[in-house]
């Protein structure tokens, strides 16, 4: 038997899982039954991904220690992948000492093969991205090119791992494995990538100590991303005694497949495969990387308010709807976003309508027509054509729908399907069988539409096996289906001789109400808004160069009282005032015209440099400079002193 070894990322449990998580474990579900019906044999991993500085930082929030903050995540997000049946084989924790005690080995030997060396690193470090990066590598402000938060200068002693050493080796591995990594796009991504040069990478950290502790050096806590991606082997017991699933489905395994984010491929495509040669291990795998779910194209974000969780979608509408939807809506390695419209459009216009409609109005007319009970006839009648073009449309898009699946295009092998959906539905509008049933001569025209009907829902519904994985069932069962007929062995038209229907189909899918259910999704998004403090966004203003105390020192601010105000005789913008400053009277010309009537300061203190140099303004000579602050409206506002100064006193 053939096997398939397929993974998920193992996950940061830094929150609850939104449906972008769970779109890559659904569809590495997905992909796992798709192959156990083509008769492989197939383990699936997933897990968490428990250790480094941002797991620290959540558990800190969470006032919990690091071990009780993972333990609380491993345990939501072990309930999820539950409640979406999801068929993991194992669920491997990076905090598990199984795990562990290999990834310290696995770094021993990088050192004593001198593909680690120890070293010394300055360079700004994002922590949510746990990555180093150059000056030039940073945006602007030196935020993250990747998250784009705020980095942090750091200069540390750390190990690092020799990647340019083995640089030629992984693109002539990728130049002869063309399809290592998928789609193409992402591939030519990162050969561009290497072929601008690898810098050796940073593989150790000493700023933090949640981790796994360097053996030789136990200063030194192991590169997150070093021990996140040997995940992959250690789950399957490789350097361990027990080693049989590393054997079984990666030394002597036919196909592996690591499905990752678009974000995450340069992790998986270059240090992993590197770390492999370095450790002399195979690289038996190939990389999917898929797009993301925006949400109206931006991130999905809580503060936002457009977050929704798995289980609310689950709980309102049902586990098949979601896996559907969650595959069906991204498209081959493509973002795509999840919208409370779509979703509710989707169901309805595929499941409840086409398919579920197609199944409860075949299974009536079976029992209206034959007391649920129809076998093959012989093809000789008028309608013959259109039952051979079902046939024929039948093998077509299971090729189709191998062809897809076998490229990890999910939603248009999905497509396909709707296809025969469509096509089968169309065999009932080309063949009147209420008008048919009116002939008595007509029952085995009848009967064979029938039949065709039934034979096509069992070929549809042996296609969404791996997707509709409560309701295909169902639908097997309300046939009358027997195993042996319910696989792909079995996906030819007339193969099953005869039917035996239930009496009365049960509802697969309700219908949706459009609007209703569209508002429901609507307010459970917004019921998930991180509660916030609103913050207004900092603006960007420019202060002017630095000074010294000594330079401010030199402005002479007095308080003036206001004796007098005019208006300028020769320009509307500017009044003239007479102040009393202590040392003397002044002549003050001031531009505050469009917020001040002449009368407005009189008797006020206001605040006055009285060591500017006097200039002429339209005329008049103004001895000082009247001191206001102005708001980003333009408008003005005087600055006043308290009522008990007096003219003369300073402010500094
Ligand atoms: N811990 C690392 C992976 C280590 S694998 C050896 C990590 N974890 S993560 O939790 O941040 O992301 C896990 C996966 O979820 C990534 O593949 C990422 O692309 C995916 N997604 C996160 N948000 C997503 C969407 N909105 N849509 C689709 N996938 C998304 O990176």
């Amino acid at each position: 038997m053939k096997t398939f070894y397929i993974t998920t990322p193992i996950y940061y449990p830094s929150g609850k899982f939104h449906i972008g998580s769970a779109y890559t474990t659904c569809l590495c579900d997905t992909l796992k039954r798709y192959k156990i019906l083509q008769g492989y044999d197939s383990y699936f991993l997933t897990g968490n991904d428990e250790h480094g500085q941002k797991i620290e930082e959540v558990a800190k929030k969470n006032n919990m220690t690091p071990q009780e903050s993972v333990d609380y995540y491993a345990k939501l997000s072990q309930d999820l992948w539950k409640n979406l049946k999801i068929t993991n084989d194992d669920f491997i924790r990076t905090t598990e000492r199984r795990h562990e005690t290999v990834v310290e080995d696995i770094f021993e030997k990088l050192l004593a093969n001198d593909d680690v060396y120890l070293g010394e690193y300055t360079g700004n470090y994002c922590v949510s991205c746990e990555t180093y990066f150059t000056k030039t590598q940073l945006l602007e402000g030196d935020k993250c090119p990747d998250c784009g938060s705020d980095t942090k200068l750091l200069k540390e002693e750390t190990y690092f791992l020799r990647l340019g050493k083995y640089q030629d080796r992984l693109l002539k591995f990728i130049e002869d494995n063309p399809d290592f990594i998928v789609p193409e796009t992402r591939k030519n991504e990162v050969v561009q990538f290497i072929k601008s040069g690898l810098n050796d990478l940073s593989v150790s950290r000493t700023a933090f100590s949640w981790g796994v502790k360097v053996k030789s050096n136990p200063a030194h806590v192991v590169y997150v991303w070093i021990d996140a991606l040997s995940n992959y082997l250690t789950a399957l017991g490789y350097g361990s005694k027990n080693d049989a699933l590393y054997q079984k489905y990666w030394v002597n395994g036919d196909e592996v497949i690591h499905v990752v984010g678009k974000d995450i491929l340069r992790f998986h495509a270059i240090y992993w495969p590197i770390m492999l040669m370095a450790l002399n291990i195979p690289i038996k795998f190939r990389l999917f990387a898929h797009g993301w779910y925006l949400m109206k194209d931006s991130k999905i974000s809580k503060s936002k308010g457009n977050v929704i969780y798995p289980e609310q979608l689950t709980e309102k509408f049902g586990l098949d709807a979601f896996r559907y939807y969650i595959v069906r809506e991204l498209t081959y390695g493509n973002d795509g976003s999840f919208s409370p419209q779509d979703y509710v459009a989707r169901i309805n216009t595929d499941l409840v309508n086409d398919f579920g409609n197609l199944v409860s109005r075949t299974i009536s007319m079976v029992n209206k027509y034959f007391g649920g009970k129809v076998s093959k006839k012989a093809h000789n009648h008028e309608y013959k054509k259109f039952e051979e073009e079902l046939e024929n449309v039948a093998q077509e898009v299971f090729t189709n729908y191998q062809t897809n699946m076998d490229e990890f295009k999910v939603a248009a092998a999905l497509q396909e399907v709707s296809v025969l959906v469509k096509r089968t539905n169309k065999l009932i509008d080309d063949t009147f069988p209420w008008e048919l049933a009116k002939d008595n001569a007509k029952s085995d025209v009848l009967e064979s539409v029938m039949y065709h009907l039934l034979e096509s829902i069992r070929l549809i519904n042996i296609m969404y096996l791996p997707i509709l994985i409560d309701s295909a069932p169902k639908v097997f069962a309300m046939l009358n289906i027997e195993s042996i007929n319910q696989n792909f062995c079995s996906m030819h038209f007339g193969i099953k001789p005869a039917y035996q229907v239930v009496e009365k189909p049960e509802h697969l899918f309700p219908r949706l109400d459009q609007e209703k259910e569209e508002l429901v999704i609507k307010t459970m998004m917004e019921q998930n808004k991180a509660p916030q403090v609103e913050v207004e966004e900092p603006e960007k203003i420019e202060i002017l160069p630095e000074i010294t105390i000594d330079d401010f020192a030199k402005v002479d601010i007095r308080v003036g009282k206001v004796l007098e105000g005019k208006a300028h005789p020769d320009a509307k913008k500017l009044l003239v005032f007479t102040i009393n400053t202590g040392d003397k009277v002044r002549t003050i010309v001031s531009g505050i015209a469009q917020d001040y009537k002449p009368e407005d300061l009189v008797g006020k203190n206001v605040l006055v440099i009285c060591n500017l140099k006097p200039v002429k303004l339209r005329g008049i000579i103004s001895e000082g400079m009247i001191l206001a602050g102005e708001e980003k409206s333009g408008k003005l506002h005087v600055i006043e002193a308290a009522k008990e100064m007096k003219p003369g006193d300073k402010i500094s």
